[in-house]
């Protein structure tokens, strides 16, 4: 029997049982974490290796250097996922991978590592959409959700609102039209000359600021449910540059509380708007921009007015993590979603297929 076949025996099997502990690992960005995840749902063990020193003096994250980073990290953090989990790779029932989107670079080294690992162990192996994995992080924070749901999901990469009809059936509702949503708190952050990544530090600056130092535009889109950032992004820069030229004093906290502000009313006036609007009775929030206070605490008071129900994971399953890999997969395994060994980094893959 081949390796394939093998796998294709072993994921019924696991099917019918309708349980699965999987060893799921992540690099498509600048972390390279792994995680051991049973059923979905439970983390046994999560571990997540951080380059943001490595890129920091760049400004950005340099994709050589990710993905040399994460050929030194990728055999220690998988290791030490294990060790915490008091298990070998024999004991999981399956090895999980971010395929895309991402850095394809950054990417090659978890699909290689998990390929390799899956083969030499004899066991499954599972490809994972890091958006889809973001979305499943909050499957792991509230144990009860089921689809259907409205989901936000904004990342480095990504602001859509879809609606989750099913594990791994999804319908976009909205999207950016230019930047997403953490560019755009990088880029704000930037401005104001807080080092990469700025999204963290401008949410924690925020709160000691004014939200209405600056009149910033409410962007208009086409679309009901469309975002655009970029607008934002050149309102914050001419308003400061304004502040500069009338020799008036610029106080980094209140630019930063006033994007903020900006940002999240933009955020959530359009995530509200589609959730009314399509009688979504649940909304979550995923990707590393929900772990923003300004739009964790706007979205409560707004869903909380709306009759909503509003779920999100901690910040620490926001931002980019393997234990939400490992609960995407174990919905792909349960649907006999495996990959062969031909399994390539897509790192433009999407999520929903756009006409
Ligand atoms: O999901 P993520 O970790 O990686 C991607 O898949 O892109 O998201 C990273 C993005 C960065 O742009 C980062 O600045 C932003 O999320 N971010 C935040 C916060 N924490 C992370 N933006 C605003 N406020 C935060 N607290
Ligand atoms: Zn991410």
């Amino acid at each position: 029997m081949t390796w394939y076949e093998n796998a294709q025996l072993q994921t019924k099997k696991l099917m019918e049982a309708g349980h699965a502990t999987i060893l799921a690992i992540e690099s498509s960005c600048d972390e390279t974490a792994a995680a051991v995840v049973r059923d979905g749902r439970e983390v046994v063990s999560s571990v997540i290796s951080s380059q943001i020193a490595l890129h920091a003096q760049y400004g950005g994250v340099v994709p050589e250097i990710a993905s040399r980073a994460h050929l030194d990290a990728v055999c220690p953090v998988v290791q030490e996922a294990l060790e915490r989990a008091k298990m070998t790779v024999s004991d999981v029932d399956a090895v999980a991978v971010t395929y895309g989107p991402g850095l394809v670079g950054a990417l090659l080294v978890g699909v290689c590592y998990a390929k390799a690992l899956a083969f030499a162990a004899g066991k499954p192996l599972i490809p994972v959409n890091h958006i889809e994995g973001h979305v499943s992080a909050n499957y792991i924070a509230h144990p009860d959700l089921v689809p259907p749901f409205l989901c936000l999901v904004v990342s480095g990469g990504h602001s859509h609102i879809i609606r989750v009809e099913d594990y791994g059936r999804y319908t976009l509702l909205g999207q950016t039209m230019d930047d997403a949503a953490g560019e755009a708190f990088d880029k704000a952050a930037r401005v104001i000359g807080l080092p990469y990544p700025g999204g963290p530090l401008l949410d924690k600056l925020s709160r000691e600021g004014n939200p209405h130092a600056l009149e910033l535009p409410h962007v208009h889109t086409q679309g009901r449910y469309d975002y655009s950032f970029s607008g934002l992004k050149t309102a914050l820069i001419n308003a400061v540059h304004t502040a500069k030229q009338r020799g008036e004093e610029i106080v980094p906290a209140d630019v930063a509380a006033s994007f903020q502000h900006a940002a999240v009313e933009l955020l959530s006036s359009k995530a509200l708007l589609a959730a009314t609007e399509t009688g979504a009775k649940t909304v979550a929030l995923a990707g590393g921009v929900a772990s923003n206070s300004g739009l964790r605490d706007t979205m409560n008071d707004k869903c909380q007015k709306a009759h909503i129900r509003l779920v999100m994971p901690p910040p620490v399953l926001c931002t980019d993590n393997a234990a939400m890999i490992g609960s995407a997969a174990f919905y792909r395994l349960m649907r006999g979603e495996i990959a062969t060994l031909e399994l390539n980094a897509a790192p433009s893959l999407q999520l929903i297929r756009q006409n």
